[in-house]
């Protein structure tokens, strides 16, 4: 895999995988803030490992990156005579990389379905246009549930948001972040509250530098942090994106959301989940069935590659946890926002299809 630097990224043109010539560009996410590198994978094998290393992260981004890693492998196999079992068998792995976004085995669903019984030059064309569309379509997405989730917001408000739900996590103006950006590009935020969101630091290292490149007022806080400032009434409204909600409504997301949604309930904050519909998971009855991905014991023992616990000591890691869906005031969508109780709403937006 190549490794590329660049001095600076402008303002609004975060992208976090694109394609160029026949390779797959992923802005490496786990340099930042500290550098803009970019990787060149030119297999599903090395798209595979950034994925699950999370140098591309956030649910629509890892379905946009998982359907071109299956555009490169077919490019790379295409003069193969067992090139299409070669590509069945990179969806298989691409699918598997990262369990809990249900955005990743979607996407490739999609490419598969998209690819049909092609073969040759026809499978690299279809698995190119597919990944294509669903880029443009999770861009677009994103600009809607902005426009619906800013709409939840009368007043000028300070929201508190974890994780990262930006640019570099779901393409376009991001899922919590875009509905954020939306309510700064009305007028009605006064601030935001950045969580650092342990282990990995995505609030810190992601969120802050989206937010700084665009200029919107924030404040990064420590996790732990949350239930002070909702007792002092400087947080109006909790967002969060997602990473699988289950049909009655049940939300997966970063480690830590299910600890604000009981805080912002106690504390009668209104708590938002922001999500397109490619993350809504109809086929999953409720959040005991979603699959959380347990990740290194070394992601909680180091911060920054530093040790700050005792090397072996023994470590729980999931990377995700699951609000249920009565502590969620409203889902916001692409197709518009939901409200409980979800099932009804879920079922209703599914059947349309
Ligand atoms: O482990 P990550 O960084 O991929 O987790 C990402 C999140 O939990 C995001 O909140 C989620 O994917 C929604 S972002 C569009």
């Amino acid at each position: 895999m190549l490794r590329s630097r660049r001095g600076a990224v402008d303002v609004g043109t975060i992208t976090a995988v694109w394609p160029e010539a026949d390779t797959l560009k992923i802005l490496d996410q786990r340099q930042l803030p500290g550098a803009v590198e970019y990787l060149t994978c030119r297999s599903a094998a090395e798209v595979v490992a950034a994925i699950a290393d999370l140098a591309v992260r956030g649910a629509p981004a890892i379905g946009v990156a998982g359907l071109y890693g299956l555009w490169v492998e077919a490019v790379r196999v295409s003069a193969r005579p067992d090139a299409r079992d070669r590509v069945l068998d990179a969806a298989g792995r691409l699918r598997h990389a990262r369990p809990t976004a249900v955005n990743l085995a979607a996407a490739i669903d999609f490419g598969l379905e998209k690819l049909g019984t092609a073969t040759g030059p026809e499978a690299v064309s279809r698995l190119r246009k597919a990944a294509d569309t669903l880029a443009a379509e999770e861009r677009t997405r994103t600009h809607r549930q902005a426009q619906w989730g800013a709409s939840l917001v009368s007043k000028t408000a300070s929201l508190l948001t974890h994780c990262n739900t930006g640019s570099l996590a779901a393409v376009g103006m991001g899922t919590a972040l875009g509905m954020i950006r939306a309510l700064y590009a009305a007028g009605r935020l006064s601030q935001v509250w950045v969580d650092e969101t342990r282990p990995l630091l995505q609030g810190a290292r992601l969120t802050a530098w989206e937010l700084a490149q665009d200029g919107i007022p924030a404040r990064l806080v420590t996790d732990s942090m949350a239930g002070s400032l909702m007792a002092q009434g400087l947080v109006d409204a909790v967002v969060v994106g997602a990473d699988r909600i289950a049909a009655n409504g049940d939300t997966a997301n970063k480690i830590g959301t299910y600890s604000l949604a009981v805080l912002a309930h106690y504390h009668q904050v209104p708590f938002y989940v922001v999500a397109p519909v490619t993350t809504i998971d109809p086929k999953t009855p409720d959040g005991h069935r979603i699959p959380i991905e347990e990740r290194h014991p070394d992601e909680v023992r180091r911060v920054a590659g530093q040790l700050v616990a005792p090397a072996q000591f023994p470590v729980y890691n999931p990377a995700f946890d699951v609000t249920p869906a009565h502590l969620i005031s409203a889902i916001v969508t692409d197709a518009g926002i939901l409200r409980p109780p979800y099932a009804g709403a879920i079922a209703a937006l599914f059947s349309e299809d």
